[in-house]
C-alpha cells in the first residue's frame, strides 16, 4: 500500500471517523482521561486543540467546561468539516493548515492534543512543543495524549521503516504522509523539558497511549 497524503487520509475517512475511534478502537476510556486533565482555575478559559480533527476530545470538556474558548488548528478539512456540524452552537475558532506553519497566539491556558503527534519525528516534534510551549501562559498547561511506543528500538524500527518507505517511493520532504512512528513516553518527557517545560508528568500510561501533562 503506497502511503497516503496526510491531509488526503483523514479527508477519505472523516465519516467513519469517530466510529473507528469510539467503537472499533473502544477509546471512550481515553478521553475520559483527557477530560479529567483540564482543571483550569477559571471558569472561562483559553483552549488550543491541535490537530484537533473531528473533535472527539472535545464532548466531554464541554460538558464540564461549557464557556471555554476552543482554537482548533488541523490540516483536513473534511475532518473539521465533522466537528463543525458536531458542535453547532459552540463559537470554535478552527484554522485549516498544518500546526507547522499556523501561527499560535500566546494566551493560552490549556495547549491540548490527542492522536496527532505520533507522525514526526524527534526533530520534528520538538518544534512543535517549542510552539505549544510559546503559545501558553505562565504556569499554563501542555496536555499530550498520544500513540506511544515502549522501547528505544521500536522507536527507532518505525523511523527506519518511514525512510525506507519514502525513499522507495521517492516521495518529496516537503509534503506530509501517514505514518506513525511513536516515540516511548521517556523520549516525549526529554523533549518536552527541552522545549523548555518546567515539570512533566507521565499521567496515565495504558497499551500504547500516555498522556503526558507538561506546565509550563
Ligand atoms: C488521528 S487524528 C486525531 C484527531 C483528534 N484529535 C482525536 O483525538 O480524535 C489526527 C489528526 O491530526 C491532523 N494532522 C496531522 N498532521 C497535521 C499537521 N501537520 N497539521 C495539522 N493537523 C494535522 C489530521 O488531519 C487528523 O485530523
Amino acid at each position: 500500500m503506497p502511503l497516503e497524503k496526510m491531509n488526503e487520509f483523514f479527508n477519505t475517512r472523516a465519516d467513519t471517523y469517530d466510529h473507528h475511534m469510539l467503537v472499533d478502537l473502544a477509546l471512550d476510556v481515553f478521553y475520559e482521561e483527557i477530560a479529567n486533565c483540564v482543571q483550569p482555575d477559571k471558569p472561562i478559559f483559553k483552549l488550543l486543540d491541535v490537530g484537533c480533527g473531528t473533535g472527539i476530545e472535545l464532548k466531554r470538556l464541554y460538558e464540564k467546561h461549557p464557556n471555554m474558548s476552543v482554537t482548533g488548528i488541523d490540516l483536513s478539512p473534511e475532518m473539521l468539516r465533522q466537528l463543525r456540524e458536531k458542535y453547532p452552537d459552540k463559537k470554535i475558532e478552527l484554522i485549516c493548515g498544518s500546526y507547522f506553519d499556523a501561527p499560535f497566539e500566546n494566551d493560552f491556558d490549556v495547549v491540548l492534543s490527542t492522536y496527532s503527534l505520533h507522525h514526526w519525528n524527534e526533530t520534528e516534534k520538538l518544534k512543535i512543543y517549542k510552539k505549544c510551549f510559546d503559545s501558553l501562559i505562565d504556569n499554563g498547561i501542555f496536555i499530550n495524549g498520544d500513540y506511544t511506543c515502549k522501547t528505544a528500538e521500536q522507536e527507532q524500527n518505525y523511523q527506519s521503516e518511514l525512510v525506507r518507505l519514502r525513499q522507495e517511493e521517492n516521495l518529496t520532504d516537503n509534503e506530509f504522509y501517514h505514518y506513525d512512528i511513536p516515540l516511548t513516553a521517556e523520549t516525549e518527557t526529554k523533549l518536552l523539558y527541552a522545549a523548555g517545560f518546567v515539570t512533566v508528568e507521565l499521567v496515565k500510561a495504558w497499551g500504547n497511549t500516555s498522556i503526558l501533562i507538561a506546565r509550563k
